[in-house]
């Protein structure tokens, strides 16, 4: 029985290309600036992003964290949705050893702030309050489906921000997922924050791997903290060429992904008692079972089954497309999930 995992796009294997390329990739010390693959990686990001410069991580999670430390002082409020990747997952890292205040405000469905929440989440010059010096949005949106903000909304979002003095950071771990969705270069994404991060090791199909760009004296200070909590890497060339590989060959097919989840979704619908996100633009699709059915039992059920699902708490789960799944394990997946819950009512 073939496993469709649908947990996460980050389960994706590298590719024969990406494999050749890291064992013959050209190295030497990162931490001098010695190593010329990693140097292209980071000029090819850097390009892309149309920012002056990029740092290479190995994870989304380091990328948000060294952005927060470099552009935030102890004591500072940053804003972030209430769905954020940086509120949930990420281990309070900002707080923990950014010493800044999260203050979050709804994120709509859609993934977006309300302008007016930010404007009134913004603090006043007060003796009281704490500065808010940095906005945090993210794109595509993990928590909120996969939701995809539009250039349009970017550049009203950072212009309040940036007209309050605030920095504008973007989780842009998909950020390929929402250039492809809208049919914009990612650069147009990402023109009005100061700060971008985006992942290799998730559709994208790296096995390591992030990178943050913004301008070189960020990129410098960003560089230092990376070095603070570890990040400093040596012969990391050896990452750095698969992460070559997969922004060169990766990002168009994402389309196939948006494509696959679109499918799932379809047939998830057709499927009695299934309530299945409305919206689902590129490759998350959000769903929670009938009241009557247990998601303790369900996900034990349905991996016995062969199909990984992540559970989202309660009812609720998560399914990701991505390169190791085809159209036709979609429709193997849906198949297993009506019989799974067939067999549970
Ligand atoms: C939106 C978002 N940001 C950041 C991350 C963190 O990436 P990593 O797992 O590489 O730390 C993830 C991971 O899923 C994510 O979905």
């Amino acid at each position: 029985m073939k496993v469709i995992d649908l947990r996460s796009d980050t389960v994706t294997l590298p590719t024969d290309e990406m494999r050749r390329a890291m064992a013959e990739a050209e190295v030497g010390d990162d931490v001098y600036g010695e190593d010329p693959t990693v140097n292209a990686l980071e000029e090819l990001a850097a390009e892309m992003m149309q920012k002056e410069a990029a740092v290479f991580t190995v994870s989304g999670t380091m990328s948000n964290l060294i952005s927060v430390l470099a552009q935030t002082r102890r004591g500072d409020e940053i804003i972030v949705g209430s769905e954020a990747h940086v509120f949930w997952y990420e281990v309070g890292g900002a707080s923990a050893l950014g010493g800044v205040i999260v203050h979050t405000i709804p994120n709509t469905t859609d993934g977006r702030l309300e302008i007016e929440d930010l404007e009134k989440a913004i603090r006043s010059k007060n003796i009281h309050n704490p500065p808010s010096t940095l906005l945090c949005l993210e794109n595509t949106h993990n928590r909120c489906g996969g939701a995809v903000l539009d250039v349009k909304y970017i550049s009203a979002a950072a212009g309040l921000a940036h007209r309050h003095s605030l920095r504008v950071h973007i989780d842009g771990a998909r950020i390929f997922n929402a250039a492809v969705a809208l049919k914009v270069p990612a650069s147009e994404l990402v023109k009005d924050a100061d700060s971008v991060s985006f992942c290799l090791s998730k559709g994208l199909s790296a096995p390591v791997g992030s990178l943050v760009c913004g301008d070189r004296d960020f990129i410098d200070r960003a560089r230092k903290y990376r070095k603070m909590v570890g990040g400093g890497m040596r012969q990391a060339g050896v990452l750095a060429a698969a992460g070559l590989v997969a922004l060169r060959t990766m990002i168009d097919r994402l389309a196939e992904d948006h494509r696959n989840a679109r499918l799932l979704a379809e047939g998830l619908r057709l499927i009695p008692g299934l309530v299945v996100a409305d919206n689902v633009p590129t490759n998350i699709v959000l769903f929670s079972l009938p009241p009557a059915v247990s998601g303790d039992i369900f996900v034990k059920e349905i991996s016995s089954r062969g199909v990984k699902l992540s559970p989202r708490g309660g009812q609720q789960f998560r399914a990701v497309t991505h390169r190791m799944v085809t159209s036709d394990d979609i429709d193997e997946a849906l198949s297993r999930v009506d019989a799974c819950l067939r067999s549970l009512r």
